[in-house]
C-alpha cells in the first residue's frame, strides 16, 4: 500500500536579480557568513549517503529576506549587487559567524504536566524503562498528572519548553498527545498544540498517539484500548482536524504489531499519516511493519534487524533517530546509524522530548549523534534540517535556505558547523529569524 505521494521533482532555482523591480521590499539581509549552509538542491527529496555530507555550503554568504521568505541566496557580493538594502532593512553582519536552516525537531512530546526527576535514581538503581512504567512510574505517572491539569496548563507548560527549543535554534516541530490516554484528555492534549501553534512564533505539527500505553482502567485489556481508539478516538479527532499524523509506540508489552496495524490502518482511512515508534526495547519486527505501511517516519529502531532495514530502503519512511532516549536510560547501545547511512536509508534526528528525556536543545543531540552513532557534523545538520523537514512532510517550504521557502534561520556565534558538536553542553546561537522576523537575539 502506498499512502504516500511521490516527492516532487526538483524545482528551477529563482534566485533571479531581474524580479528585484523597484517594489520588491528587502526587510532583512544577513551578510558575510563565514559558512553559510544551504542545503541546497534538495526540494522534495531527503539527503542519503554520502549526500547526507553535503552543505552546500557558501563562504562569504548571504541570504535576502522579503515578507518572511528568502528571496535571494548567494555571495554577498552578488546580494549587495542585486538586492541593495533600503532604510528600513534590518542588516546582520555575520563575519566569523555559521548560518545554518533553523532546526526541525520531527518527533517531541511537549504536551504534559509534572516531572519524573526522581526516575533518575531508579535508573541509578538498575531499573530499566519498563519496569520503572511497571511500578507505576513511567508514562503512567504523568497521564495522572496530565489528566489532572487543565487546559490553560498544559499550553503554559508547552510555552516554556517551546521558547527555550527557540533559543537553541529550532524553528519548527512535531509534537504528539499520549498523556490523556482517553478521548477527552487525548482531545485536551491536541488543543493545547493547537492553541500553541496559533500562539507562538514556533510551527508546530500535530501528531494523535492515543496508543502511547494503555492506561490503568484498561491494565490487562489493552485490545479493548484498541477498540476505543479505533472507535472512538480515531473518528473524533479526525472529524475535528486536530491531528495530521497518527503514531504508536509498538513494543514488546506495549503495543503488538497486530494492534499497531489495526490502529494505523483505521487512522489512514481517517485521512491521517502513519508514523510508529519502533523497535526501542526488543526487535519486533516494527521496519517491517512500517515499510508495509509506508509509514511517513519511524522513531528509534535501536534494535531494528537487517531484514527490516532493507524493506524500509525500498520505502519513502524516514528514520528519526532519538539518541536522547538511550542517554536517559543509560543504555550502551544507539541506532545503528552509520548501517543505516550506508544502506541508503534517510535519517533525521529529534530530542524525543518528554518527561524521560527532557531537552530542549537540537545542538545536544547533533552532539550525542555523533559522540554516540559516529555522524560527521555535517551527516548530522543534514538530519536535523532537510531531512527533518522530510520526516514531517514539509520539505517544501523549510529545511534549506532556497529562493522562495521560509525564513526559518539560524546565525551561530562559531565559525564553523564542525563547533556544533565540538562545543557541546551550551548554546552556540546568536539570533534566530522566524518566518522573516528576529526572535532570539543574544548579542
Ligand atoms: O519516545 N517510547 C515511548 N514514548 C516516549 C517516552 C515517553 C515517556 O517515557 O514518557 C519515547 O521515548
Ligand atoms: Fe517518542
Amino acid at each position: 500500500m502506498n499512502v504516500r505521494s511521490t516527492p516532487s521533482p526538483k524545482r528551477e532555482k529563482r534566485n533571479d536579480p531581474s524580479n528585484n523591480d523597484q517594489k520588491t521590499q528587502v526587510d532583512l539581509i544577513i551578510i558575510h557568513a563565514n559558512e553559510l549552509v544551504t542545503m541546497d538542491s534538495t526540494y522534495g527529496v531527503p539527503r542519503v549517503g554520502p549526500d547526507m555530507k553535503n552543505l552546500a555550503l557558501i563562504p562569504d554568504g548571504a541570504v535576502a529576506v522579503s515578507r518572511g521568505s528568502i528571496i535571494f541566496v548567494g555571495t554577498t557580493k552578488e546580494l549587495i549587487v542585486n538586492f541593495p538594502p533600503s532604510e528600513e532593512t534590518i542588516i546582520i553582519d555575520a563575519t566569523n559567524k555559521l548560518v545554518t536552516p533553523g532546526f526541525i525537531d520531527p518527533h517531541t512530546h511537549i504536551i504534559f504536566d509534572g516531572y519524573r526527576e526522581n526516575e533518575l535514581g531508579m535508573k541509578l538503581a538498575g531499573m530499566n524503562y519498563i519496569e520503572i512504567l511497571e511500578s507505576g512510574g513511567g508514562i503512567l505517572k504523568t497521564v495522572k498528572a496530565t489528566r489532572e491539569a487543565p487546559l490553560a496548563q498544559l499550553i503554559k507548560n508547552g510555552k516554556i519548553i517551546l521558547n527555550r527549543m527557540m533559543e537553541y535554534g529550532t524553528t519548527t516541530i512535531e509534537t504528539k498527545s499520549g498523556y490523556g490516554l482517553n478521548t477527552e484528555n487525548e482531545i485536551k492534549s491536541l488543543l493545547a498544540a493547537k492553541e500553541l501553534n496559533l500562539e507562538h512564533p514556533m510551527d508546530i505539527i500535530s501528531t494523535f498517539l492515543g496508543a502511547h500505553a494503555a492506561p490503568l482502567e484498561y491494565e490487562g485489556k489493552t485490545d479493548d484500548y484498541v477498540e476505543l481508539i479505533v472507535s472512538e478516538m480515531i473518528p473524533r479527532i479526525a472529524r475535528e482536524e486536530l491531528a495530521e499524523f497518527c503514531d504508536v509506540f509498538c513494543e514488546k508489552g506495549i503495543f503488538s504489531i497486530e494492534q499497531t496495524k489495526k490502529i494505523l490502518l483505521t487512522a489512514i482511512r481517517y485521512g491521517m499519516k502513519p508514523q510508529i515508534h519502533i523497535d526501542e526495547i526488543v526487535d519486533t519486527h516494527g521496519a517491517l511493519l512500517a515499510a508495509e505501511l509506508n509509514a511517513v517516519q519511524v522513531g528509534h529502531m535501536l534494535k531494528s534487524n537487517d531484514k527490516g532495514f532493507k524493506a524500509l530502503k525500498e520505502t519513502n519512511t524516514i528514520a528519526t533517530l532519538l539518541p536522547g532516549t538511550p542517554f536517559c536510560l543509560m543504555l550502551k547501545e544507539y541506532a545503528p546509524a552509520r548501517k543505516m547511512i550506508e544502506m541508503g536509508i534517510p535519517i533525521a534526528l529529534a530530542t524525543d522530548l518528554n518527561p524521560n528525556c527532557w531537552t530542549e536543545s537540537m545542538q545536544m543531540i547533533i552532539a550525542l549523534a555523533c559522540y554516540h552513532m559516529k555522524l560527521s557534523p555535517a551527516e548530522a545538520l543534514t538530519a536535523a534540517t532537510i531531512n527533518a523537514a522530510c520526516a514531517i512532510e514539509r520539505q517544501e517550504e523549510i529545511g534549506s535556505l532556497e529562493v522562495g521557502k521560509k525564513a526559518d534561520i539560524i546565525v551561530f556565534d562559531v565559525p564553523n558547523h564542525n563547533f556544533l558538536p565540538y562545543q557541546f553542553g551550551v548554546n552556540l546561537v546568536s539570533k534566530v529569524i522566524k518566518n522573516g522576523k528576529i526572535v532570539v537575539d543574544f548579542e
